[in-house]
């Protein structure tokens, strides 16, 4: 490959970047800090990366299977299989982009004791004299009252004891960790505490910054997880770690960056200073907690599934490069499976439902689905790939929940309705969107209960003529319904559901539907026996219940009884954050929470074929 440099401008932003020649597009959209829509990370395999470009030259191969001869002489071209060749000029679309998308961030509010790990605790000591010749270490175990000898301390955090004491004549903040020394302030500091709970999304990173005296919550900070541009699930970023040089410390540096935008954004909103927070709870998936801590992911993608740490771990801010306290500490909460993390131990904390008498059912959909059900005598766990459709990945106008995304479809009074997120011009379709729309076709009579979309001349009478006449047969996509025509939407292009769309919310609802059968199989219970099903994240907090019914991503039980708890895991990070017994209860519930995995469940296959159809009627409204 040639040592030649590149001069890469990208539009419309006018970006800059100098790169090797040799180098992806998609590599330098990376260099550039824009994130780009690659559901696949690069694999050249989900279409969604197409950019156009405008001067320079290239070599690509690979994009014929996404984009036609025409539009492949203009210059538009896959940025994952487009290397730069020379200095060019490359025009990102709108299409192509992932926009900060609609971050949940309020989650279910639960009360408790206020009991920190980390405790300050003023003290004032005896000064040294002639006659009282204790060390300075001595002189603090004493004040402290916790025996002589008392906390330990770290050889790093003694060296500062002598200046600390002495600048302040002998009054002194001790920060305890548990049975630890981590802090020594200047003068009376105890009021100054603070903690940060971060739920690390697959898709998006929330973070909470909270006063450990008060337990009151300061600042709310989220951002898109960067890592997204490696691609959308767990899978691809657990191959861009394990295939590519570097990958490893690449992802850690991002979510590790992004976490410390976030810490610096929530000082900044509070009007404090980082140097007093002292520690950081954390909550993810499996694979989401491996990379945070840079530990290698690769075994939980193979056969058994079994990941390095299962348990919560306690570590320096230092040795991770977490900017708050230089003595602060960080704590991961503990997993259950190899695709159940301590996120869905969150979800469990903050839901009670391990102390529940009745049986409840909780699912987070987010870029995959994780599911729990259960009560205090038994919860079982499992995870599907449920995510990437409904985030608007494989979608052929799908976009995330961001501005511009029909967020809501309905089919009535003779009219076809679209709700965009901002009430934006329409740029594509996000989950609920796509939800909405398939429902509706169903209740139109334009999709069947196998998911056949129907073509024009194949549509049933009873299907109405306002909407007969959306129903198209696409030259390339084959059967499909325009919810926003060209004219109307933000890029000149109709906004399309099609057949491939079906077929993709199929295996994406059917992978669902099917954890939720056999999580009721293993419990030997009927949908009758469920006191509650209970929505968490981003994407469950917005669905609207009884589409998601319609198309069978939910089950048939009263609407009633489906409750959205907001996002739940951030709200367990920040339990664990605020009380050292909710960190007992979270290792309780990660010890005894089952998981199956679906992988190498015999039953899978069938009853995920079964649960693909759409169902023909609901019983419960
Ligand atoms: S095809 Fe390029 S990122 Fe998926």
């Amino acid at each position: 490959m040639s040592e030649k440099t590149c001069r890469v401008t990208f539009e419309p932003e006018g970006k800059t970047v100098y790169v090797p020649a040799g180098t992806t597009v998609y590599e330098a959209t990376g260099e550039a800090g824009i994130i780009i829509n690659s559901p696949c990370g690069g694999a050249g395999v989900c279409g969604n990366c197409k950019v156009a470009v405008m001067k320079g030259t290239y070599e690509q191969k690979g994009s014929e299977r996404f984009i036609t001869d025409s539009d492949l002489e203009q210059g538009t071209v896959l940025a994952c299989r487009t290397r730069i060749l020379s200095d060019c000029v490359i025009e990102i679309p709108l299409t192509s982009r992932l926009f900060e998308q609609k971050i949940l961030t309020d989650g279910i509010e639960v009360q408790l004791k206020v009991s920190p790990n980390v405790q300050k605790v003023f003290i004032t000591v005896d000064k040294p004299t002639l006659e009282d010749q204790r060390s300075d270490l001595d002189r603090v175990w004493d004040a402290l009252g916790l025996g002589n000898p008392g906390p330990r301390v770290p050889v790093d955090v003694v060296r500062r004891l002598p200046e600390k004491l002495r600048k302040a004549d002998y009054s002194t903040t001790i920060v305890l960790n548990m049975d630890e020394i981590i802090g020594i302030e200047r003068g009376d500091q105890s009021d100054k505490l603070y903690g940060v709970a971060v739920d690390i999304g697959t898709t998006t990173v929330v973070g909470y910054l909270m006063d450990l005296k008060t337990g009151k919550q300061l600042a709310v900070s989220s951002q898109t997880n960067p890592q997204t541009s490696f691609g959308d699930d767990v899978i691809s970023r657990i191959q861009y770690a394990t295939t590519t040089k570097d990958g490893l410390d690449d992802l850690n540096e991002r979510i590790v960056s992004c976490l410390n935008d976030i810490i610096a954004n929530l000082a900044i909103q509070a009007g404090i200073e980082k140097k007093y927070i002292y520690e950081v709870t954390t909550t993810g998936n499996t694979t989401m907690n491996h990379l945070f801590l840079k530990i290698d992911p690769q075994n939980l993608s193979l056969h058994p599934y079994v990941g390095v740490i299962r348990s919560n771990m306690d570590t320096r801010s230092s040795l991770i490069g977490v900017n708050i306290n230089r003595y602060g500490k960080v704590y991961t909460m503990p997993n259950i499976g190899g695709f159940v993390g301590g996120d869905t131990v969150a979800v469990i904390l903050a839901s009670g439902m391990h102390k529940s008498e009745e049986l409840k059912f909780a699912l987070d959909i987010g870029t995959n689905g994780e599911l729990v059900m259960g009560n205090r005598e038994r919860l079982i766990s499992c995870s599907t790939a449920a995510g990437p459709a409904f985030e608007g990945a494989r979608i052929t106008c799908g976009m995330r929940a961001s501005d511009g995304a029909i967020e809501k479809v309905l089919i009535a009074d003779g009219g076809v309705q679209v709700n965009t997120i901002g009430n934006a011009k329409a740029i594509g379709l996000c989950g609920t969107g796509l939800i909405d729309a398939i429902a509706e076709l169903r209740k139109a009579g334009v999709i069947s209960k196998n998911g056949k979309m129907y073509k024009p001349d194949e549509l049933p009478d009873s299907v109405p003529d306002y909407v007969r006449k959306r129903v198209v047969d696409h030259e390339k996509w084959g059967a499909s319904f325009i919810i926003t025509p060209a004219d109307e939407s933000k890029t000149g292009e109709a906004i399309l559901l099609t057949q491939k769309d079906v077929r993709e919310t199929q295996l994406a609802k059917g992978a669902m539907y099917a954890g939720y059968e056999l999580l009721k199989k293993e419990l030997g219970i009927a949908d009758d026996d469920i006191h509650e099903v209970l929505l968490a994240g981003a994407f469950g907090n917005y669905i609207r219940r009884h589409q998601a019914k319609i198309i069978g991503l939910l089950p048939d039980i009263p609407t009633e009884k489906i409750k959205f708890i907001g996002n739940a895991a951030g709200a367990g990070a920040k339990m664990v954050l605020l009380s050292k017994e909710m960190r007992d209860e979270a290792c309780h519930i990660s010890q005894n929470t089952e998981y199956i995995e679906l992988a190498v469940n015999t039953d899978f296959q069938r009853v995920f074929a079964d649960s693909m159809f759409f169902p023909e009627a609901l019983t419960n409204g």
